[in-house]
């Protein structure tokens, strides 16, 4: 039996994810797509398991959130403000959406489009950023001295999910700068859209969104292509967002696992073998 999901039709004995179907909530059993039904760069070839979300399902998502969007800013200006580097895709396909939907419309909507980057914060180089000390230590023990590549929980500590970076990697988040090219007081009295490319338990972007209103933008509101399930219950929950995911670690359309995997189109999880290949 076939039902559609975005342009897709899906066997339905592929396994216990109705949900899939109906709503952008993927569920814990949804078994993904099989990497042959698609292309995707040589180059990752065997470092991967399989396809979460494909290139299209995303595309035609995203085009859906602009129409959302869209409709809300109504009259108003905004000011995306594009979280770097994962967000750079969703952030850059969202903007067209809302520009060809605006195009359309009575009235065109004027897009001024900023980038912030969030970085760990290390003593010397800051620059005229300011620090962020919302994040907490990580106390994970290393595996056999291999710790820097490994997958650890993402943004929370001891959730005992398959999550994002490494110890290693991880290891200044205690203190986060928020780097841009431009002052954020730019933002005073803007109607201010956050993009995203995925949100865990949240807390990076509550940090950004405490720092954010502090320079009294008119409104605020934050998308997000992905939203994982963590296992805390009181997770942020961005204003749109594509799609509720597994708390799984997830690559591709910009979400990068130690910088690869920027270049992949469709979001995949990876096997063993991809993750050994680019551990650091
Ligand atoms: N993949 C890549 N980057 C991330 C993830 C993920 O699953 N979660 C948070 N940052
Ligand atoms: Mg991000």
């Amino acid at each position: 039996m076939l039902q559609c999901w975005g342009r897709w039709s899906v066997p339905r004995e592929h396994g216990g994810f109705l949900s899939t179907f109906s709503s952008k909530l993927i569920s814990d059993d949804w078994p993904g797509y099989s990497l042959d039904l698609f292309t995707y760069p040589q180059h990752y070839y065997g470092d991967l398991e399989y396809v979460l979300i494909p290139h299209g399902i995303i595309v035609d998502r995203t085009e859906r959130l602009a129409k959302d969007i869209t409709q809300d800013i109504g009259d108003n200006d905004i000011v995306v403000l594009c979280v770097l580097k994962g967000g750079y895709k969703f952030c850059a396909d969202l903007v067209e959406h809302i520009k060809n939907l605006s195009r359309n419309s009575e009235r065109f909507i004027s897009m001024k489009v900023d980038f912030v980057r969030l970085k760990s914060y290390h003593p010397g180089c800051v620059g005229p950023y300011f620090a962020l000390r919302h994040w907490r230590k990580r106390r994970r023990p290393q595996r056999d001295g291999e710790g820097s590549g490994e997958l650890v929980p993402e943004e929370s500590q001891g959730s005992g999910m398959r999550g994002r970076r490494n110890l290693q990697n991880d290891k200044s988040m205690e203190d986060m700068q928020i780097m841009g090219e431009d002052d954020l007081s730019d933002l005073r009295g803007k109607n201010v859209l956050i993009v995203e490319d995925i949100i865990g338990t949240g807390r990076t972007m509550k940090a950004l969104l405490n720092n954010i209103e502090k320079c009294e933008p008119k409104m605020i509101k934050v998308a997000s292509l992905l939203v994982k399930r963590t296992s805390q219950p009181d997770g942020f929950r961005p204003d749109y967002y594509g799609f509720e995911i597994p708390d799984i670690f997830v690559v591709g359309y910009a979400l990068d696992y130690n910088e690869h995997f920027r270049d992949l189109n469709h979001i995949c999880v990876i096997n063993d073998q991809g993750k050994a290949k680019y551990r650091v």
